[in-house]
């Protein structure tokens, strides 16, 4: 087989079943770029910053660094399947209500990472998610953290628990 051979790769790719052509070197990133999904972002292609991030079997990963051959049979969801124009994500829309963007390249990244985080620790505390926040050239931090507290706080009190002005939870 050469370098330039394609082969498929079959995925359930934002709730629908799809079958990715690619070359045996390609990156999960380039492989979702190349199928029309380009919310996932090409950045320092060496893990550090998160702008690629997208949900393998729910488990966030950096698409840059993953095969694209290493997700056959596998359950992919990136940013897209998150919101769309007309019908935001929550968390989505509490970036906007605290105008927590700038050029935007590394939002869609960012808030997919936030998603996760918060739903595998809804409590997550204000350290753990200023630990997870993906790398931002621009817009600074305080008010992509402002926007995920808020969002977070909302997703408690959906819940039943509160969070304390650091982040951490109480009970009601
Ligand atoms: S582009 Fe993948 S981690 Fe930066
Ligand atoms: S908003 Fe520009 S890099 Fe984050």
């Amino acid at each position: 087989m050469s370098r330039d051979d394609r082969v498929p790769v079959h995925v359930l790719l934002n709730g629908a079943e799809r079958t990715l052509d690619v070359q045996m070197h390609d990156s999960l990133l380039d492989a979702l770029r190349e199928a029309g999904l380009v919310g996932a972002k090409r950045a320092c292609e060496t893990s550090d910053c998160g702008a690629c991030a997208v949900l393998l079997d729910g488990k966030l990963v950096n698409s840059c660094s993953t095969l694209a051959l290493q997700a056959e049979g596998r359950r992919i969801e990136t940013i897209e399947a998150l919101g769309r124009r007309e019908a935001l994500h929550p968390l989505q829309e509490a970036f906007l209500a605290h105008a927590a963007v700038q050029c935007g390249f590394c939002i869609p990244g960012m808030i997919l990472t936030m998603h996760a985080l918060l739903e595998r620790r809804p409590d997550a505390s204000l350290a753990e998610i200023r630990d997870a926040l993906t790398l931002c050239r621009c817009t600074g931090y305080t008010k992509p953290i402002a926007a995920v507290l808020e969002y977070q706080r909302a997703l408690l009190a959906a819940r039943g628990a509160t969070a304390s002005p650091d982040g951490s939870t109480e009970a009601p």
